[in-house]
């Protein structure tokens, strides 16, 4: 007899097309609400796998670079601050599991404008990599005195996350503020978090084993 769990992640209870539209809705409606949301299964295991491959070819091929904290000029490798590894997307060369992924954030971006008239005109992207020990301190996504990312988003692909495995998002949930109430959210294949880039205060904790995303930004300019 299967769990609860598996009937709904074999979706005899919701189809999953029916999944896939109400997720847009629950996203939207938490932008509003609270300036965050959070979505496991955003996107269908297969699709989230492809996108890991594509992060592990990446690694093994070294394409991977050290991130930097700032911009322009003021662009520094800081580990103490950040410790990850990054690769940007590139539209014009991207996979079939890349497009899948691009076309849905093409597909939420319009509507999160329609809803909430955000003026989002395009997405930046990278792969991240966080090995063994890696973290991200306490930051807002805004560079000083920008204002071009609005809305961060953020696709988690590691198929067997565990507690222990570490690597868990830290976000604070009062706009701005670096107190109060917290959300400890866990990296697992699939699980989607967006939040307004320039007020949501965040973290990543250290990783215990490889840790894998897609982050990036809707953008006004
Ligand atoms: C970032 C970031 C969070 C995460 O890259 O700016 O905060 O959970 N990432 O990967
Ligand atoms: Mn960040």
């Amino acid at each position: 007899m299967p769990d609860a769990r598996c009937r709904r992640s074999n979706c005899l209870v919701h189809p999953p097309e029916i999944k896939l539209f109400n997720s847009v809705e629950d996203l939207i409606n938490a932008i509003e609400r609270q300036g965050w949301s959070t979505q496991p299964g955003y996107l269908p295991d297969a699709d989230s796998r492809r996108l890991q491959q594509d992060c592990e070819q990446g690694c093994d091929q070294g394409a991977f670079k050290r991130a930097g904290v700032g911009r322009g000029k003021g662009l520094e490798v800081r580990e103490e601050i950040r410790s990850d590894q990054i690769l940007w997307l590139r539209p014009e060369d991207a996979t079939a599991g890349q497009t899948v992924y691009l076309e849905k954030l093409e597909t939420l971006r319009l509507a999160l404008n329609r809803s909430l008239y955000l003026g989002l005109q395009d997405f930046d992207g990278h792969f991240a990599m966080y090995p063994k020990g890696a973290f991200y301190k306490p930051h807002l996504d805004r560079h000083t005195g920008t204002s071009e990312r609005v809305i961060t988003v953020i696709l988690y692909l590691n198929p067997d996350w565990q507690p222990g495995d570490g690597g868990e998002l830290k976000l604070w949930t009062t706009s701005g503020a670096k107190t109060g109430a917290l959300e400890i959210i866990e990296p697992r294949l699939g699980t989607l978090v967006c939040f307004l880039a320039g007020e949501f205060w965040h973290e990543v904790l250290p990783a215990h084993k490889t840790r894998m995303s897609i982050t990036g930004w809707f953008r006004s300019h």
